[in-house]
């Protein structure tokens, strides 16, 4: 407490941007990150009139998601129960999750009368069978709950996503992945044993279906683990592991030139290696991340710098510089802060450390569990949100899109070659990227998920200024969205289920081969849909587009504009075909002496 006083005088004094960014590094103390469920009305035993939402407090369409009943169960026989109840008066339902995650309007059961089950408290580890080398959790186990249960039996999840925070349930039903071209890639997916999932009913069932689906059924397999959800709740999955092992990390910055030809070369040579690059800056940071024998010395831990607690008056004060420069178009000041972010990332090697403690060198060497993945921003200390994860809408901290496309190996390199052309026409354009950290590139593979990956690629995750105003539009907005149209539709690219915003999802289902094999289970395993939402229905393409025209639509990325209006126009931000990709249509800010 005191120390926050003391410095946050110390920052309206000085205030330079990093001067808080250090300050934000240096304080930790942490408020659990707001409950994404809150309900109006609460009595012994029952939650209802709530509403849900995502992490970010947001979702694409900035809709409100109502609900008319939150149920708690604690077993897998009152998920029995939930879903019995439910489907007996064909209501609909969905799953809420602890913290909520994904930005697309998932979680959200249809209409106003839904029903969320949540698996807050089915957070249970079944077993850890050391032999077989698996691992059994309930639904609601959280990802640092899986990877330190593993590593207490001397065994490894050998890929996760870099963020504790996500639940298995929630994490398989949206695909998500860390890096790697080697084996079976990076995606948790790919790595079930087996899921065990109640689905609705029939009346001679009573109305709930408790289903175990094992290795010989590879069919149904492959639509459960990745389901977006819509197949039911999600009780028990078992994940192969491995013998725990040691990674060795070195971050290598380099210029961006032959980042086109490097990418594939990097993936087939280093088993967890991942890129981010600053294309304003020219730069690209290599990470080197392969496994080492387990007796090369070293204790190392990666505690990413952006996920940890971060005191909400920092945040506040960079997100009013960066509204500042959004207002005052100020696209210089962007780009230092932005070369201030990541050279201080870069300085305190992004979180990482030798031994928990201090950063000394590189390589930082340890075990698998200490370097996968973080997010000491979760840990609860008080609830005075002194600090916070830095999305937390509770504070006027980050508030930002994320587009993540994952793109096919073979046309990885003329769609980055895409990028830099658009990078050399307008150099300062990426500077809001790397507010953010720029973009995060990660390999993933093919999968036998039925809504997984097509084809091996990289994911590249963009992450930039959101206006609070959905009106209001930002700085080269039009450049990112070219990036954004170029990767889906140039390259085909496929959206991470769990980010993006609708535009990435615009027809996406003509992307997977196997859809209708999935729509086959869905039908068998819910026949009224009750899993189902409209933005299930649309990125199925069940019903209905994801595409919303309204005035300001492009903005948000709730459309791709084809009139004037669906930018800002009294802002001078017009509808106009792409630089380098002539097909995109984007907003773009044309002078005009009238604009205000
Ligand atoms: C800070 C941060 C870092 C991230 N890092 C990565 C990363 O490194 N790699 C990556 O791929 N992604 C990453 N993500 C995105 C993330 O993978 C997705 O948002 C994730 O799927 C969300 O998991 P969740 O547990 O919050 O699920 P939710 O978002 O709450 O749920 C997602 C969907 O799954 C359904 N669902 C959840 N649990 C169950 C269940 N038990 N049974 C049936 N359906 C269920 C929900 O109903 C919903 O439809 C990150 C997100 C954040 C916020
Ligand atoms: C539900 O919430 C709304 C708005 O908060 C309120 O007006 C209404 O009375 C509540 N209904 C119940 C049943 O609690
Ligand atoms: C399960 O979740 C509850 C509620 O969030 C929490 O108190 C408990 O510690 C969690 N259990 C485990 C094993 O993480
Ligand atoms: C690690 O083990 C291998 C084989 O068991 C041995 O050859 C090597 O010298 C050991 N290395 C260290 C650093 O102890």
């Amino acid at each position: 407490m005191r120390r926050w006083w003391w410095w946050s005088s110390y920052c309206v004094g000085i205030c330079s941007t990093s001067a808080v960014f250090m300050f934000l590094v240096l304080v930790s103390e942490c408020s659990p990150p707001e409950d994404p469920i809150k309900c109006g009305s609460v009595s012994p035993n029952k939650y209802a009139n709530c509403t849900i939402t995502n992490s970010y407090g947001a979702f694409p369409d900035r809709s409100i998601c109502r609900v008319a009943e939150v149920i708690y169960p604690t077993t897998e026989a009152e998920v029995m129960l939930a879903v019995a109840a439910a489907t007996r008066g064909l209501r609909k339902m969905k799953v809420g999750t602890r913290f909520s995650h994904s930005i697309p309007k998932l979680a959200c059961p249809e209409g106003e009368e839904g029903v969320v089950i949540s698996t807050k408290y089915l957070n249970r580890t079944v077993k850890v069978d050391v032999e077989g080398m698996s691992i059994s959790v309930e639904g609601g186990a959280t990802l640092r709950q899986i990877i330190e249960d593993a590593a207490t039996a001397g065994l490894a999840l050998p890929h996760t996503p870099y963020w504790w925070g996500l639940t298995i349930g929630g994490l398989l039903s949206t695909g998500a992945h860390g890096s790697s071209l080697w084996g079976k890639g990076s995606s948790v997916h790919d790595y079930v044993v087996a899921v065990k999932m109640v689905s609705p009913g029939g009346s001679e069932d009573g109305y709930a279906k408790l289903r175990t689906i094992l290795p010989d059924d590879q069919n149904h397999l492959n639509a459960a683990k990745v389901s977006l959800g819509v197949l039911g709740v999600i009780t028990q999955v078992t994940l192969k592991l491995q013998p725990m092992f040691k990674r060795s990390i070195t971050y290598l910055k380099r210029d961006d030139k032959d980042l086109g030809d490097e990418v594939l070369r990097f993936g087939k040579h280093y088993e967890f290696g991942d890129m981010t690059w600053y294309p304003s800056h020219r730069k690209v940071v290599y990470r080197i991340d392969t496994r080492v024998p387990s007796n090369t010395s070293g204790n190392g831990v990666y505690d990413f710098i952006p996920f940890r607690p971060t005191p909400s008056i920092g945040l506040a004060l960079i997100r009013a510089s960066e509204e500042e420069q959004e207002s005052r178009r100020d696209a210089a000041a962007k780009c230092s802060s932005g070369n201030l972010i990541t050279s201080t990332l870069s300085l305190l090697a992004y979180g990482l450390t030798n031994n928990g403690i201090t950063f000394l060198k590189y390589p930082v060497i340890g075990y698998n569990n200490r370097l996968q993945s973080s997010g000491s921003c979760l840990d609860s200390l008080n609830d005075l949100r002194i600090t916070t994860c830095p999305w937390d809408p509770s504070i006027k901290g980050e508030f930002f899109h994320q587009t993540a496309i994952s793109i096919e190996l073979t046309m990885v390199k003329s769609f980055i070659e895409d990028v830099q052309r658009l990078a050399e026409l307008e150099p300062m354009a990426f500077c809001g990227l790397e507010l953010y950290n720029g973009i995060l590139m990660r390999y993933v593979r093919a999968s036998t998920a039925y809504l997984g990956k097509q084809q091996d690629g990289v994911d590249f995750d963009f992450t930039y200024y959101r206006s609070r105003d959905p009106m209001s539009p930002r700085l080269f907005e039009d450049v990112i969205e070219e990036v954004e149209q170029m990767a889906v539709f140039k390259y085909g690219g496929i959206p991470h289920w769990g980010k993006n915003r609708n535009v990435a999802f615009h027809q996406v289902f003509h992307k997977y081969r196997d859809r209708e094999k999935f729509l086959k289970i869905m039908k068998e395993y819910d026949p009224h849909g009750l899993f189902s939402n409209e933005w299930t229905d649309q990125i199925l393409g069940v019903e209905g587009t994801v595409i919303i025209y309204k005035d300001g639509c492009a903005l948000e990325g709730l459309c791709i504009c084809s009139q004037h209006n669906h930018c800002a126009p009294s802002k001078g931000y017009f509808c106009r075909a792409g630089r380098i990709y002539k097909d995109a249509r984007v907003c773009s800010y044309l002078q005009s002496p009238n604009h205000s």
